[in-house]
């Protein structure tokens, strides 16, 4: 299994009174080449549970193994290494960079992976074209529409 979660909790602001159970015993497993889609209410703990599954937050109880790795024992320094490596993640709001444009948005990850100009740019081509934004590749997020903010994102992510 590429993704295993047995009995996750996330439980925000435990203990007070604005405590909420946003995972309440989540189980799951995902293989390679699974396409999964998580489906459920305004606030019943999607976000929450994508954000485990990218490694940017971590439950409250229960185990993660990603890839056979236990990320819920793993320091905040590997947790981030594993998102700049293994992890392509398209958030709910898409998270892009105002002054920069797709292009440079598209490659940043890219820099922190060590990648040089050449792969750089030609990753970046190859995914702004797969989701027919290579020739808005100059252009910034306040000039997009935002299904097109959308696609850079997406671009962003695969090129990862
Ligand atoms: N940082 C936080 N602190 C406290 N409560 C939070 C926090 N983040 C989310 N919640 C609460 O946890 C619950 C789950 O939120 P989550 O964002 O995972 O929902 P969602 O399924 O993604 O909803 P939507 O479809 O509206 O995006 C909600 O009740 C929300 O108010
Ligand atoms: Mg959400």
């Amino acid at each position: 299994m590429l993704i295993e979660i047995k009995d996750l909790y996330k439980i925000y602001n435990e203990g007070k009174e604005s405590e909420v159970r946003a995972l309440n015993g989540v189980s799951l497993s995902i293989d390679r080449g699974e396409f999964v889609a998580i489906i459920g209410q305004s606030g019943s703990g999607k976000s929450t549970l994508m954000n485990i599954l990218g490694c940017l937050d971590i439950p409250t109880y229960g185990d993660y193994h990603l890839d056979g790795v236990d990320v819920t024992e793993l320091t905040d320094r590997q947790l981030a290494h594993i998102r700049n490596k293994q992890i392509g993640f398209i958030f709910q709001g898409y998270n892009l960079i105002p002054a920069l444009n797709a292009r440079e948005n598209v490659e940043l990850p890219l820099i922190y992976q060590g990648l040089g100009m050449e792969q750089r740019h030609q990753r970046s081509r190859e995914a702004l074209e797969r989701v027919s934004m290579y020739d808005r590749a100059t252009h910034k997020p306040p000039e997009m529409s935002g299904g097109q903010q959308q696609r850079v994102a997406i671009a962003r992510a695969i090129a990862t």
